[in-house]
């Protein structure tokens, strides 16, 4: 990882409330929003519904392989364990240093530090039940993640985005919205799930066919 991109993110995580939200007024001031290309009948035909992300992790395979891409303090990890019960849950992230003990000490977690993209693509082809991403929000990395992970998913299994959005009600703008819409178009995979969240910020999962 170039230390630039280290600094920076080790910076985005601390910055306070106020200038985070100056920060994004500018940033909006300055980006034009891209609305995202349609969905066609067939890629929603078997879609449904749940009130939360933490009602999804019910809904997905139980004692699986898991992935979280983008684990932060590990919060919804602590759900995945606890809901999902997984054999194993493998986490991604850059920088693990505000993760809770009780995740990062449970035995069925395995921690793969570095870049999202690059610790996908180490991973074995069609071993998890289902990959969780939530790293880096902008479009294009959320298409490279969704990318190299795709071929690391078993046949009908997930690949789960959280934050389904172009922007947020703090202003924080997202590619996660056109991101997945393209991948979901360009390779095929039809949307299973839609999770409710209160600020907009949808959880969708995708099913490989
Ligand atoms: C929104 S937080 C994850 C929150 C967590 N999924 C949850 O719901 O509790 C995003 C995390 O992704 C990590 N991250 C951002 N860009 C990344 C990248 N390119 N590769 C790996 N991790 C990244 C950040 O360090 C941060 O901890």
């Amino acid at each position: 990882m170039s230390m630039l991109r280290q600094l920076s993110l080790f910076v985005r995580k601390r910055i306070p409330n106020r200038a985070r939200f100056w920060l994004r007024l500018a940033h909006h001031a300055v980006h034009r929003g891209q609305a995202s290309q349609p969905l066609t009948r067939e890629m929603v035909a078997d879609c449904r519904v749940c009130a939360s992300r933490r009602e999804l992790l019910k809904e997905l395979p139980q004692n699986g392989k898991v992935v979280e891409v983008g684990t932060h303090r590990g919060d919804f990890a602590e759900q995945i364990l606890e809901i999902c019960n997984p054999a194993e849950l493998h986490l991604v992230d850059l920088d693990f240093s505000f993760l809770k003990p009780s995740v990062r000490n449970d035995a069925r977690v395995k921690l793969l530090p570095g870049y999202s993209h690059e610790a996908l693509s180490a991973l074995p082809d069609a071993q998890f039940d289902w990959i969780y991403i939530d790293a880096d929000h902008t479009y294009a990395s959320t298409k490279r993640d969704a990318e190299a992970a795709a071929a690391k998913v078993k046949p009908g299994g997930y690949l789960v985005f959280n934050d389904f959005a172009h922007v947020d009600p703090y202003l924080g703008a997202y590619g996660v919205h056109r991101a997945v819409i393209d991948f979901a178009r360009e390779n095929g995979w039809a949307f299973a799930w839609f999770a409710f969240e209160p600020n907009a910020l949808y959880d969708v999962a995708l099913k490989r066919r």
